[in-house]
């Protein structure tokens, strides 16, 4: 028989916190928490992917002294959104809350955002886009169009109309996490994207205005990678799952080569190369360069370093080549065959990804 255990002091609220080099700004984040959370049963959960700087010891140091603090500290991975994930599921609490430990974001408007939870919300969003709340601070203008971009993608797969998807701040039922937990992805910073895209039932929705504050200590971790794993995101769920995500980042990898090629192509004509000579030296430098963001990107759980990257290099100009001899050989036996030219075309290329992709994923890159 289990007995009632007294839950005086079991919190309502966790506040979850992923840090990746932040020894500077977690402890005065813990300190603000304390402040401005009194009278709520809180605790914090940093969630430190082994920070260099050592920032898991400096909140352990502060969990000895204040047990509402604790820290999971996981080796051997990296990964915003899956910090998120590990932090919220560590949870008992009813209601979690996941914000960024660098103080970009406005802790003062926690009280209000579990108001609306307390008020029968699923899920509130500290939003930048909302009257009120400012996306100019603390944003460059190259940040500021690629908010834009990913709120405009994102729209189109979301089950509420978040004004912030791309948002880091956000408070919701524990209960609706654990549901969609095993279908979330764990890479870049789309968390909230992903659950609101996730969630088997449209969650009820409120918005609490913020203003993005500029960082102090430490610098950001959002570059052209999480960039790009977001839009292979919404691809993949626009495509209803169907395509796998690592086919997408391969074929945007292969589109980028496009230019690379046209681009060397044109430099090598206008440096009087002989149009073969140039076609054949664009056609190597785009495969590279397709092979090198491959290996950083599409495959980077799988990366070739030392030796293993020049044959793997190698290997991969193999497996291109006769990628492109099918491509060209369906092509043209379509085109034969009275199909439009586009058509054929397309088909010919379609075929030389979906070859290349398969023998990359099981020859150059081997998991
Ligand atoms: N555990 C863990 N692992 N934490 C990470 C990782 C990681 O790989 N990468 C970043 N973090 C932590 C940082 O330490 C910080 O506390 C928080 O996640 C946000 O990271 P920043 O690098 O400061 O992100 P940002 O300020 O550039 O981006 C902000 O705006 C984006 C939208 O424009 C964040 O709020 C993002 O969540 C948001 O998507
Ligand atoms: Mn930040």
């Amino acid at each position: 028989m289990t007995q009632d255990i007294p839950t005086a002091g079991a919190p309502e609220l966790t506040v979850v916190v992923p840090s990746y080099n932040e020894r500077e700004n977690v402890p005065e984040l813990a300190r603000r928490l304390d402040g401005v959370l009194a009278g709520i049963a809180w605790e914090m959960i940093v969630v430190d992917d082994d920070s260099p700087d050592g920032t898991a010891a400096v909140v352990k140091e502060i969990s000895r002294r204040d047990p509402r603090v604790r820290c999971i500290r996981r080796v051997g991975r990296r990964g915003l959104a899956g910090a998120c994930i590990e932090g919220m599921l560590a949870s008992s609490a009813p209601v979690v809350a996941v914000m960024d430990g660098d103080l970009q974001h406005d802790e003062t408007i926690l009280p209000a955002m579990l108001e609306q939870i307390r008020a029968g919300h699923d899920l509130v969003v500290a939003s930048r886009n909302i009257a009120g709340g400012s996306k100019t601070e603390g944003l460059t203008p190259i940040r500021q169009g690629i908010s834009d971009l990913g709120r405009r993608l994102s729209s189109m797969i979301l089950k509420a109309p978040l004004s912030d998807p791309m948002s880091g701040f956000f408070m919701i039922r524990r209960d609706i996490v654990e549901e969609v937990a095993p279908r979330l992805s764990t890479t870049g910073f789309k968390i909230l994207a992903d659950i609101a895209a996730s969630v088997p039932r449209a969650p009820r929705l409120a918005e609490v205005p913020f203003v993005f504050r500029e960082r102090i200590h430490g610098e950001s971790k959002l570059d052209a990678k999480v960039a790009l794993d977001y839009v292979g995101f919404v691809l993949n769920k626009l495509s209803g799952g169907i395509i796998p995500l690592r086919f997408i980042f391969f074929a945007l990898v292969g589109t980028s080569g496009l230019l690379v090629h046209l681009a060397v192509l044109y430099a090598g004509l206008t440096l009087d190369l002989r149009f073969e000579w140039a076609q054949t030296l664009a056609t190597y430098v785009a495969m590279t360069s397709n092979f090198v963001i491959n290996n950083e990107i599409t495959y980077r759980d799988a990366r070739l370093k030392g030796g293993r990257f020049l044959t793997g290099l190698v290997l991969f100009y193999l497996v291109c080549s006769i990628g492109a001899f099918g491509n060209v050989g369906v092509a043209s036996w379509l085109y034969a065959g009275d199909v439009d030219w586009w058509l054929s075309g397309l088909a010919g290329a379609v075929m030389g990804a979906v070859f290349n992709y398969a023998a990359s994923s099981a020859l150059v890159w081997r998991r």
